[in-house]
């Protein structure tokens, strides 16, 4: 199967590119909500899309919006989206593949001079990794009305608040709910991702469906046991907030490992505060990240891990602490959304896959308010979150081909009425 839109995803590869050329850090790709080089990376998505024709702007939580708008009265919206914030040493593909395909998309719909039944919105979310105030989607939390202001008082690593952040970013925090979609207004969301899993490159299949999408909590453990001198204190009488913290991590992977698969838990920080290698650690902070499909799974997984960590910190004389941070709820995809998407699949020539994404997504945040579907794409080895992501220009090409097909399916459907 040779994919036709081969020039377009050599377009979208080399905005992926540019885009990737900016970041806080030389030699890596990192951009977090609200950072100078998260600025300049907006402006420069902002830039395509205006130069495409689009009515852009940027709103208050920092999301860039172009829109092509339709001229049927009442028509609702079409929006298609992904994320422009980065994780830290991040790869180039998570988010702005989904983005800057989009972009392409729209350029040829302008270009065949296309009559639109529905507008069609097209956004780079400000922040869907939550890697700067640890709460994930806020770009789209806003989009979807479902943003929080309790949020607005998160502070990051320097003790920046969200709020300040927004207004330093020229956003105004008191007219966030003024940028959301409203209910009646959507028509639909889709949202092109990589997989970033290895189920399309071990199949050898281009594209897959998204069907459901696993829910999350992240939780923030401290560990306090007592400080001491690590050549004088005797094994048997340490309070090693560390080693309790290690015992918990070892026992949490075990348990998810033991679960059938229908569970994942990652420590992905470890904070050791004044360490060093002649002291004994008093106090180990750390986060949990724990996913499934299955909200029932997540919910016992989440109190069996609590009292395992109060448990071990009994046995040790340590003070546990356990704070859930966040946490999403599994979503579902839109089937009828899904049925359009694989017949465009399926025209389109290639097999049709159903997958369920254990990464979250900002269609999470959307799902609460308008069907969404999602188009993943594959990604080598289905490595993620690592500068290693790469995706094949046929990949791409395929996916091009296929949402192509779907929005005409689409504009088709509500031409008919
Ligand atoms: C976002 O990439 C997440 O799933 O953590
Ligand atoms: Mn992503
Ligand atoms: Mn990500």
């Amino acid at each position: 199967m040779i994919p036709h839109n081969q020039q377009l995803a050599t377009v979208i590869l080399q905005r992926i590119d540019e885009l990737a050329s900016i970041s806080e850090v030389t030699g890596a790709i990192t951009r977090t909500f609200g950072t100078e080089a998260f600025i300049k990376g907006r402006s420069l998505v902002a830039q395509w899309m205006q130069q495409a024709g689009l009515q852009t702007h940027i709103d208050n939580i920092g999301n860039v919006r172009g829109r092509l708008p339709c001229p049927t009265p009442g028509a609702k919206t079409l929006v298609i989206a992904s994320h422009i914030d980065t994780v830290f040493n991040a790869g180039k593909f998570d988010g702005p593949l989904g983005v800057l395909t989009g972009l392409v998309l729209i350029e040829q719909l302008i270009e065949q001079k296309k009559t639109l039944p529905f507008h069609i919105e097209l956004i780079g979310f400000s922040d869907e990794e939550g890697c700067r105030f640890h709460t994930t989607y806020l770009g789209s939390k806003v989009v979807a009305g479902q943003f929080d202001n309790n949020l607005l008082g998160k502070q990051d690593a320097a003790g920046n608040t969200l709020g300040d952040v927004i207004k330093a970013m020229g956003g105004n925090t008191d007219l966030l709910s003024n940028d959301a979609i409203t209910a009646a207004n959507w028509l639909g969301y889709f949202e092109i991702h990589i997989e970033q899993g290895p189920v399309l490159y071990e199949k050898h299949i281009p594209v897959g469906i998204v069907t459901a999408i696993a829910g999350q909590k992240r939780i923030a453990l401290t560990f306090k046991g007592e400080a001491g001198h690590a050549g004088t204190v005797p094994m048997h009488m340490r309070n090693d907030a560390l080693c309790a913290a290690s015992e918990f991590i070892l026992e949490a992977e075990r348990f998810a490992a033991s679960h059938m698969q229908q569970v994942v838990a990652t420590v992905g920080t470890l904070n050791i505060p004044n360490a060093a290698s002649n002291v004994i650690p008093g106090e180990v902070s750390c986060t949990l990240d724990l996913r499934s499909p299955s909200q029932q799974v997540l919910n016992s997984c989440y109190t069996y891990l609590e009292q395992l960590g109060s448990a071990i910190c009994q046995r040790r004389k340590i003070t546990f602490d356990w704070q859930l941070v966040q946490e999403s709820k599994p979503v579902n995809c839109d089937a009828n959304m899904n049925r359009l998407l694989a017949n465009a699949i399926r025209q389109t020539g290639y097999d049709v896959i159903n997958l369920v994404s254990g990464a979250g997504h900002d269609a999470v945040a959307v799902s609460a308010i308008s069907p969404v579907t999602m188009l993943f794409v594959r990604c080598y080895k289905g490595i993620s979150h690592n500068p290693l992501e790469n995706v094949e220009l046929k990949d791409l090409a395929a996916a091009v081909d296929v949402s192509a097909a779907f929005i005409n399916s689409l504009i088709q459907k509500y031409n008919k009425g």
